[in-house]
């Protein structure tokens, strides 16, 4: 059958269901919708699936801990994910729960196929099993474990379970050999690519069979035919991607086989070998086509450590909504985390990235460009003699267009943004130097010119900001005059656009207002010393332990240029991880004075944007009779980390 190509399917992981959905959770789907609405903006049809998996050990205990049985407990979860979603413009079509009637049944059956054929085989597990990863910890991910220790998880360094169980085995190891010929004849299947090293290493060194059953715990899916067991949760919820339209259901057949292959699946790097070897060696048991392609992005982080529930340092979305609105953080997400790399949030970077992208490169110039033409009575944007200036302008807008595509098509999003927002500084640059303010008393005909230049502009930005943030687009479109359709090639019209369009100009309220948080204290923003002195009111030994003092050695100092007061120093906090911490001391030490030294740190001070960097700590000095500072110490070195009290 002729595969249809003018449709696109896009999932994001299903969501482990044991607490609301926080800005990890957040960020997979929204880059998944990002890249559904750019499809559709291609004029595709696309088809976004999200979820949550609900079955295994994992919640299980959470649900024991709760005093609830599991599917009550993962109940009470399902309308936070689904109001977040909603809530942050997720046009998902469907949304999967690994307890519905229709996705066991067809796990059921993918099953019963495997079995038939003999890809499937009842044998016994001895090892190491890690809950919150669900994992079963290979032997090769301990090769020098001590005798009588137990392995760390691979994935989340936490300690792993002795386990010993009846188990029904998947024949991995007989796939090896074609998912290495599949990544050999697919080098793109993996984006960003060098993430595909990882996964060619695992199934080079040899893969071993996976047990797909569990015996010692029953929340989960019945094993067909044995039912002392359950279907091990990853070989449940992977198949969610295919029983979501309608594997194995006969009545669904032409939906099924209209949408798979999945054209992307986004996952996190934490979960990327069950994506690309255990994933692609199921669906070649079943005999079906493998996804087209999978993103594989880095973590959202809290200072060094990944964001996650049981970290407790989670940023729940819905508490950002308040202050940013969804567009904006949709836009920091994808604009400012580098899809390939882990990064650090801090609601400090969050406001400064929308005051300055947001509110003053776009909707400064929407707002300026829109008032300017209401008080000069322009109406409507009509035909035009350009002339060279505009020319560049529109030759700069196509460059955009090409890279803006091939990086959406690579799913580098961060880049294809950075590139339309160096578009928009182009933009701004052409404005302000046309002077429209000033022409308009003496050439009308050059004032017109310059406000329907910017027009074409901030349309060809509207389109392709759509994917990204909906809303605001859809309210500068209507600015301009313009609705978006469905099924409409956009990104083509814009590649043939001639710059002679009509627009019927309606301003409205700006599009972004600027974002005040409260000022911090006037020392802490500077590192200084200053008014330290001065007498505060007791506190109790509750307040104390709040403040975490941790010993950490200095492992590099530079010189902040923008300040003559501060130095960066990278700090070694042991297993707190290593940080950026500013200080204001720079009258008073050299680097060399400061560097190898060991001193002690305020760990838990909220980060806070200094000069251009965030400090993610302070250091203590004391000032002597002399007026010189004197680094606060330990006695004698004491390890990295160590907690003072
Ligand atoms: N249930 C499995 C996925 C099964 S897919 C068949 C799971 N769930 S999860 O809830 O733990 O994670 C879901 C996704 O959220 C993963 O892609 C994970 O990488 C992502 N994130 C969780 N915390 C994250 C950050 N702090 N930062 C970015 N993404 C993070 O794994």
């Amino acid at each position: 059958m002729q595969e249809p190509v003018n449709k696109f399917y896009v999932t994001t992981p299903i969501y482990y269901v044991t607490a609301r959905p926080h800005l990890g959770s957040l960020y997979s789907t929204v880059l998944a919708d990002v890249a559904a609405r750019w499809n559709q903006q291609l004029g595709k049809k696309t088809y976004l699936l999200t979820g949550t998996d609900e079955h295994g050990q994992k919640i299980a205990q959470a649900a024991a801990a709760a005093n609830k049985p599991p599917k009550e407990f993962v109940d009470g979860f399902i309308d936070s994910f689904k109001e977040t979603w909603r809530s942050y413009e997720i046009e998902y079509n469907h949304f999967i729960r690994t307890t519905d009637k229709a996705h066991i049944a067809a796990v059921q059956a993918w099953i019963k196929q495997l079995e038939a054929q003999g890809d499937i085989y009842k044998s016994s597990y001895t090892g190491f099993y890690c809950t919150p990863c669900e994992t079963f910890v290979t032997e090769k991910d301990y090769l020098n474990l001590e005798q009588g220790k137990v392995p760390a998880c691979p994935t989340c360094g936490r300690p792993t379970n002795f386990v010993e169980e009846s188990c029904y085995f998947f024949k991995l190891a007989s796939y090896a050999d074609r998912l290495l010929k599949f990544y050999a004849e697919n080098p793109h299947f993996i984006t960003p690519p060098e993430r595909m090293a990882e996964v060619l290493s695992f199934v080079q060194s040899g893969l071993k069979d996976l047990a797909i059953s569990r015996t010692t715990i029953t929340w989960g899916i019945p094993f067909p035919g044995d039912e002392q067991h359950v279907c091990y949760v990853w070989a449940d919820a992977l198949n969610n991607y295919i029983s979501a339209i309608g594997y194995a259901d006969p009545a669904r057949a032409a939906e099924f086989n209209f949408w798979w292959p999945a054209d992307l699946q986004v996952l996190g790097k934490d979960i990327i070998r069950f994506h690309a070897i255990y994933w692609p060696a199921f669906l070649m048991a079943a005999g079906l086509a493998l996804p087209k392609k999978l993103l594989v992005h880095g973590w959202i982080k809290i200072g060094d450590q990944k964001m996650s529930k049981s970290l407790g340092n989670v940023v729940d979305p819905q508490e950002l909504l308040a202050t940013y609105g969804a567009d904006a953080v949709r836009y920091y997400l994808v604009r400012h985390l580098a899809v390939t790399q882990d990064a650090p949030f801090t609601q400090e970077d969050l406001t400064t990235r929308i005051n300055a992208d947001l509110v003053h490169d776009l909707s400064n110039l929407v707002h300026r460009c829109m008032a300017l033409a209401k008080a000069q009575s322009m109406a409507a944007v009509g035909e035009q003699q350009w002339t060279a200036q505009e020319d560049a302008l529109q030759q700069k807008c196509q460059a955009m267009l090409q890279a803006f595509n091939r990086d959406m098509d690579a799913c580098f999003y961060h880049r294809a943004y950075a590139g339309v927002w160096q578009f928009v500084h182009d933009l701004n640059a052409y404005f302000h130097a046309q002077e429209p303010w000033k022409v308009v008393k003496t050439d009308r005909a050059h004032f017109e010119r310059v406000i329907a230049a910017t027009v074409h502009g901030l349309y060809a930005v509207a389109q392709l900001v759509w994917p990204v943030m909906p809303q605001s687009m859809e309210k500068l479109l209507a600015m301009l005059g313009k609705t978006r359709q469905t099924g409409v090639n956009y990104y083509e019209q814009l590649l043939t656009d001639t710059w002679q369009q009509s627009f019927a100009l309606t301003p409205q309220e700006p599009l972004f207002l600027k974002i005040v948080l409260p000022e911090p204290a006037k020392a802490e923003k500077e590192g200084t010393m200053e008014n330290a002195t001065a007498l505060t009111p007791a506190i109790t030994i509750d307040d104390f332990i709040k403040v975490e003092l941790l010993a950490g050695t200095i492992t590099n100092v530079e010189v902040v240029p923008k300040s003559d007061k501060l130095y960066a120093l990278t700090v070694d906090l042991g297993p707190q991880g290593i940080r950026t911490i500013c200080s204001g001391v720079r009258k008073h030490f050299t680097p060399e004075a400061l560097l190898h030294k060991q001193g002690v740190f305020v760990a838990n001070l909220a980060p806070r944007p200094m000069m251009g960097l965030v400090s993610h700590g302070m250091m203590l000095f004391g000032e002597d009779a002399n007026g010189a500072l004197q680094m606060v110490t330990v006695g004698a070195p004491v390890p990295n980390g160590t907690r003072l009290k």
